[in-house]
């Protein structure tokens, strides 16, 4: 299924991405920011266990999120702002990162580092900001099945229709959180409006 964030505060951030007078390091914030709303909306239904801890007036059990069973892997480089923003929240999740590159001319995704630890039976949460024709999103989720993981779900800030229905018809059980989804992919599959190259935003590479 996809789902996409609707509140007001996600809006308008996007709103700021896609200014060109945002600059990188406020750019990074704001996709670090978008991450935990996506992931607040994912994990909405996560079972929690009981969790022994000393409290003010002794031991006692409460809820807790079991975050070793939550691995979190992003698509480098865009990802990274991302993955910066869920490790903050999620101290003790493992983090994996792969790299890939979108030929600008072919417009396929090149897989060319794969650095992602024990997924088996794990909850494992994918992050990119950006889903154009879903090439890259595809790749990636096909490797992280060869890791035997319990289920995948990615996070992505904007996305286009084309590249989604992409995604969906290869990997309908991958839940996608979508903080945004745009009109469409133009003649160079970049996704209108949009925001450019997330990468290239983020680390003044344009
Ligand atoms: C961007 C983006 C996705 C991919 C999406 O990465 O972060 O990974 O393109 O495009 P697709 O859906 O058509 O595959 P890019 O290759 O530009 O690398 P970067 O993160 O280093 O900028």
């Amino acid at each position: 299924m996809v789902y996409q964030l609707s509140n007001p505060i996600v809006k308008s951030l996007i709103t700021s991405l896609r200014d060109v007078n945002t600059d990188a390091l406020r750019f990074k914030h704001i996709v670090m920011e978008l991450s935990r709303f996506l992931v607040y909306e994912a994990l909405k239904d996560i079972e929690m266990t009981p969790k022994v801890i000393t409290t003010w007036k002794g031991e006692d059990t409460f809820a807790s999120i079991k975050e070793e069973d939550i691995v979190f892997v992003t698509v480098l480089r865009a990802g990274m702002p991302m993955i910066e923003g869920l490790n903050n929240l999620f101290v003790s999740s493992p983090s994996g990162f792969l790299a890939m590159k979108r030929d600008e001319v072919t417009h396929k995704s090149k897989l060319y580092f794969d650095r992602v630890p024990d997924c088996k039976g794990k909850r494992v949460i994918l992050v990119d900001p950006m889903v154009a024709t879903g090439g890259s999103l595809c790749d990636a989720i096909e490797l992280l099945k060869t890791k035997d993981p319990h289920s995948i779900t990615t996070l992505n800030i904007i996305a286009s229709p084309e590249g989604l229905s992409v995604v969906q018809k290869a990997y309908g059980d991958v839940d996608i959180y979508v903080a945004q989804i745009d009109k469409s992919l133009n003649d160079d599959k970049f996704i209108l409006p949009g925001l450019g190259d997330a990468g290239d935003r983020s680390y003044n590479t344009l």
